[in-house]
């Protein structure tokens, strides 16, 4: 009896042990992300291999990962004279993979963050890693991170670009090293490169009791380093709240860059468990020979066709901006014509601010004829538009004169002169050429010559031109 009484009671101990070991509050660890464990935003998401990616894609730029919980980060110390309020002692380690879509060519990095909150809503992109906004934080963000910085921001001092740096409610870093590690045999100091898509860890310990927070960087499958990369003495008292969340934070810019996280142990008061490699998710493996060898081929290729394909674009396009088609009509009346070229460039492009209208059958721009100095209408009649071509006929030639022409006695005849004069006289009638007389309209043709001199008097130097366009 009393030995089954000591059995049950061993194995109540065992158990409350195991349940005590297992349900350890303020203690976890991720070795892949299976999805649904992590309270994701914006572009993070866990891919079927169970890696988490933060950053797939531009827009939205900024992804986050959060474990779902907050935690108590915060404890009471009593002492004989009082009672405080101290940040706790934590250990987290995590393995990570930064891959540049084009290579040399990253965006901003990711952090590891404490956060009173999942919200970042009013964060900005890029070297702000989505964590804070232009102001660049206050005191009430209460927010540290530990950055792993790929691009360098003089506004923010970064020493280069390649830098681990501990960051309190500021993306100025507090302390920064270039990203590398102590070697533990001869102590030499080796650099790494964050963005080369290797898996590396990190490990972020902080000593409540010391004050002290320390940084660890090393490749994937090397044992910590005796010496931190990063040794901050620092009181995060006043930085953390009662509950606390903790995860990952990582922003695109202009381009992507990809940022992995392949497995993460965290801990409060004690060491975090180590990360079993053998159970971490592969990074989503593009072969880096054959890309670089298909690179190699491709890219050179690719771009001397690329490049070629242009030049024949523009060559065509110009060849084709600038073409012209002479039309029947133009022998008959007569060359009222500027190049196409010339009214390009002197419409600028036929710029929407050249803009001054649209009729019925086209669009009038405003232009200045770059030799001259004239400031002409230039109206674009569609090509294909027999109705449009009819009217713009019209419109040119209403006289059957040229802009200037000589008189019987070799005086000069300015044609605008010469219609506003018998516009005055009242016999505008006679300015219609005659070979239009019992072709059109009469009325119309009247009506034409009214416009077109009303269009002149603004401005004595004006010339209507006509212009076939396409
Ligand atoms: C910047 O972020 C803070 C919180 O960190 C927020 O209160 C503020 O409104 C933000 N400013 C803008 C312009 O979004
Ligand atoms: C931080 O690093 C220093 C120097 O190596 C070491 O003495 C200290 O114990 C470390 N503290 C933590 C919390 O890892």
């Amino acid at each position: 009896m009393p030995t089954m009484v000591a059995l049950v009671l061993l194995l109540l101990l065992l158990l409350d042990g195991k349940l005590a070991w297992s349900a350890k509050e303020g203690q976890f660890d991720y070795h892949g992300f299976a999805a649904g464990k992590l309270t994701l935003d914006g572009s993070a998401k866990v891919m079927p291999s169970g890696v988490l990616a933060l950053t797939n894609s531009i827009n939205p730029p900024n992804g986050h990962a959060f474990h779902p919980t907050p935690l108590r980060f915060i404890q009471e110390s009593k002492t004989v004279m009082n009672t405080a309020v101290v940040a706790r002692s934590f250990s987290t380690s995590f393995v990570f993979a930064i891959e540049d879509e084009y290579h040399g060519l990253s965006c901003d990095g990711l952090a590891f963050v404490v956060s009173p909150t999942t919200d970042f809503s009013t964060a900005n992109r890029r070297q702000y890693l989505g964590l804070l906004n232009a102001t660049n934080g206050t005191p009430n963000n209460r927010i540290l991170a530990v950055e792993l910085d790929t691009i360098m921001n003089t506004e923010f001092h970064d020493i280069n670009s390649n830098h681990v740096g501990i960051d309190v409610n500021s993306l100025v870093s507090r302390q920064a090293k270039t990203a590398g590690y102590y070697n533990d045999e001869d102590g030499a100091f080796r650099d790494l490169t964050l963005s080369s898509r290797e898996p590396m860890q990190v490990w972020v310990d902080y000593d409540g009791q010391v004050k002290r927070l320390n940084v660890t960087l090393a490749p994937m499958q090397m044992s910590k380093p005796k010496n931190p990369l990063l040794s901050e003495a620092i009181d995060l008292s006043p930085i953390m709240v009662d509950m606390m969340y903790v995860g990952f934070s990582s922003s695109s810019g202009t381009i992507i860059a990809h940022h992995y996280v392949l497995g993460w142990s965290f801990s409060l008061d004690g060491p975090a468990l180590p990360l079993d490699f053998s159970k971490l998710p592969t990074l989503p493996r593009v072969d880096t020979k054959t890309r670089s060898k298909i690179l190699g081929i491709m890219l050179p290729l690719t771009t001397a066709l690329v490049v070629a394909a242009l030049l024949v674009a523009v060559f065509v396009f110009r060849r084709r901006r600038f073409s012209e088609v002479r039309e029947d009509w133009e022998y008959e009346f007569g060359p009222h014509r500027f190049a196409y070229k010339d009214l390009f460039h002197a419409t600028n492009g036929f710029k929407c601010s050249n803009l001054v209208g649209v009729g019925g059958f086209g669009r009038v721009y405003k232009g200045v004829l770059p030799a001259s100095n004239f400031e002409i209408a230039v109206k674009i009649v569609s090509h294909d538009s027999r109705q449009g071509l009819r009217e713009f006929i019209a419109e040119v030639v209403t006289c059957g004169r040229r802009p200037f022409s000589m008189d019987e006695n070799n005086h000069r005849i300015v044609l605008v002169d010469w219609v506003l004069e018998h516009q005055r006289n009242g016999s505008i009638l006679d300015t219609v050429d005659p070979r239009l007389i019992g072709n059109c309209n009469t009325e119309e043709a009247i009506l034409v010559l009214n416009l077109g001199s009303f269009c002149t008097m603004s401005d004595d130097s004006s010339v209507t031109v006509l212009l076939e366009g396409r």
